[in-house]
């Protein structure tokens, strides 16, 4: 095992309970998600309407429902996390439901057990906040992902990290400054926060920036609709209608680097 850094380790140990308390985020696929399973995870088609026979990873994706859905697709899935009981979620529900897959117990920012270009797709949900450098995350993500292959990831928008919405009135206190380091103040467990772990705030120009210096083009993102225009004050769809909580990126891994020259000359 490689060496973990501190706060690295103490999300995997934080993961590990969340997945023995069975929180939203640790609760395996269902029966419904199962039936069309492509559309329950990528209702704008990014993945062209079918992942059959391609090698894809499901990154820090443990808890028993990206694996199994695109294992239900007809994927090669291989899931990565650091959390070894979010990974058993994904091997008890791949076994009771007969899919195939197979698990790696890793940290994002090291993926050296495998080959560079061996997946087609990697998919990526929300979980670069857990780690201090999302650099060395992307430079590896760009190593594992062939040529042309894509890369689709969620991320906590920085400013909803940095910011408290009042409920009364939805005004917005931004009480955490853009540029910072070290891990983010603890605050109650809610739908943006998850009970005990250790998150950062990336800057645009870390996420956005960051995938393209990889070796990426992104060819399309968009801020999943959370606000609920009936939501009840102070309730996470009433908080989105002030501040989108994520962002969703698709990237495709460049060819070459003479490729990259071409694009930058435009
Ligand atoms: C929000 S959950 C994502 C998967 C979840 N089942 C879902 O439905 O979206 C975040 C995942 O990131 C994993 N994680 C946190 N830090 C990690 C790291 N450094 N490397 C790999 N996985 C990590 C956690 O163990 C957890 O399974």
């Amino acid at each position: 095992m490689h060496d973990r850094s501190p706060e690295i380790l103490h999300n995997a140990r934080a993961w590990d309970k969340l997945a023995r308390q069975q929180v939203p985020l640790a609760q395996p696929a269902k029966d419904a998600d199962l039936v069309e399973p492509l559309s329950q995870v990528d209702p704008l088609g990014w993945l062209g309407g079918s992942v059959r026979g391609l090698r894809l990873l499901c990154l820090a994706a443990g808890g028993g429902r990206h694996g199994a859905i695109y294992a239900a697709a007809g994927a090669q899935v291989t899931v990565a996390d650091i959390s070894g009981e979010m990974l058993a979620l994904d091997r008890a529900v791949a076994a009771e439901r007969g899919l195939a897959l197979q698990t790696v117990e890793t940290s994002m920012d090291n993926l050296a057990m495998f080959p560079a270009g061996t997946f087609d797709v990697v998919i990526h949900p929300v979980s670069t906040c857990y780690v201090a450098d999302v650099g060395k995350v992307f430079s590896e993500v760009a190593r594992v992902t062939r040529p042309g292959g894509l890369y689709v990831s969620q991320h906590k928008s920085p400013v909803s990290l940095q910011a408290e919405v009042r409920a009364s009135d939805g005004t917005v206190r931004l009480r955490e400054p853009y540029y910072r380091s070290g891990p983010l103040p603890a605050e109650a467990p809610c739908r943006l926060r998850e009970a005990g772990t250790l998150e950062f705030l990336h800057r645009w120009e870390q996420l956005l920036g960051g995938i393209c210096r990889a070796g990426f083009v992104i060819e399309d993102l968009v801020e999943p609709r959370h606000a609920e225009a009936d939501a009840e004050f102070g309730s996470f769809g009433h908080r989105a209608q002030f501040v989108a909580p994520y962002v969703r990126i698709k990237a495709r891994r460049r060819s070459s680097e003479s490729n990259f020259s071409f694009l930058c000359a435009q």
